[in-house]
């Protein structure tokens, strides 16, 4: 037979298995939005290495000897490097250990999981994946914006904001086209470049904008405008990461929510 099989019959790692490592998505921030299966593994867990975006409340779901390390990475100098992350969970799973590697959001969404994943599987340790929900969902169900819509939006995309104002091989022509949703992760100090890039293809500079700021978390901020002001109101509100910068005209539909919504 042609092509690749996916081999459904290999057993697969449970909660609170020793020597095994699960890579667990652990939702954008409100503890409420983990999955019942990353809870499971968060409970069971004996080590959990975890991410900067990963709030305490989520690990306070893990038993009270369960190991954290915090991975966490933050801009302009790596709390600890990918390879010594990797090198960790190898090390951790052979001392016989219940590992939790987790993650904001989903792993497999801007988060190097697949790296870690080869990684691991490479060096014969038996890993799952367990999903999250991303931050452009979460953040869109808690600021009211439907991601696609009948009227609004056929197409979401995700785009690493990193990419914006580089040679990136992304079609912006292509991303300049009404009737679409784009949801830029990482898009803080790019803000600039993305919305030039997307009005200088044809992108009309009234398409209304929303930036979520903590999305999800009680300090979540809704800040609505357009994609021409769109720098401005990142500068002009101080916004600060984690943030994601969601683009169409689906965002003119977000609702009056009970946490603060400013429009400058
Ligand atoms: C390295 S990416 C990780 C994404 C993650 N794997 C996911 O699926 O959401 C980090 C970026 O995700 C976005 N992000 C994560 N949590 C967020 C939140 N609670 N509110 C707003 N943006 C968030 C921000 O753009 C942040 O810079």
């Amino acid at each position: 037979m042609d092509g690749m099989q996916f081999d459904a019959t290999r057993r697969t790692v449970t909660p609170g298995e020793r020597g095994a490592v699960a890579i667990v998505g652990a939702g954008p921030g409100d503890p409420e939005l983990l999955t019942l299966r990353a809870l499971a593994f968060v409970q069971r867990a004996d080590v959990i290495v975890y991410d900067r975006l990963v709030g305490s409340a989520i690990l306070d779901f893990a038993p009270d000897n369960c190991r954290r390390i915090d991975a966490g990475k933050r801009k302009g100098g790596a709390v600890m490097t990918q390879t010594a992350i990797n090198a960790l969970l190898v090390r951790q799973a052979r001392l016989g250990r219940a590992v939790v590697r987790l993650k904001g959001g989903d792993p497999f969404i801007f988060g190097r999981g697949s790296e870690e994943l080869d990684y691991l599987k490479r060096a014969g340790i038996a890993t799952r994946v367990v999903p999250g929900i991303t931050a452009a969902t979460g953040c869109a169900a808690a600021s009211g914006i439907p991601l696609t819509h009948r009227d609004h939006a056929a197409a979401v995309t995700f785009i690493s904001g990193h990419a914006a104002g580089t040679n990136d091989g992304l079609d912006w022509a292509g991303l300049a086209h009404g009737d679409q949703t784009l949801v830029f992760y990482m898009a803080l100090s790019t803000a600039g470049p993305t919305a030039r890039r997307l009005i200088a293809k044809g992108r009309d500079p009234a398409t209304p904008v929303a930036i979520v700021e903590n999305g999800t978390l009680p300090t979540q901020r809704t800040i609505l405008g357009t994609l021409g002001e769109l720098e401005y109101l990142v500068h002009a509100n101080a916004v600060s990461a984690p943030a994601l910068v969601i683009i169409g005209t689906v965002a003119a539909l977000a609702s009056a929510m009970p946490r603060e919504a400013i429009a400058v």
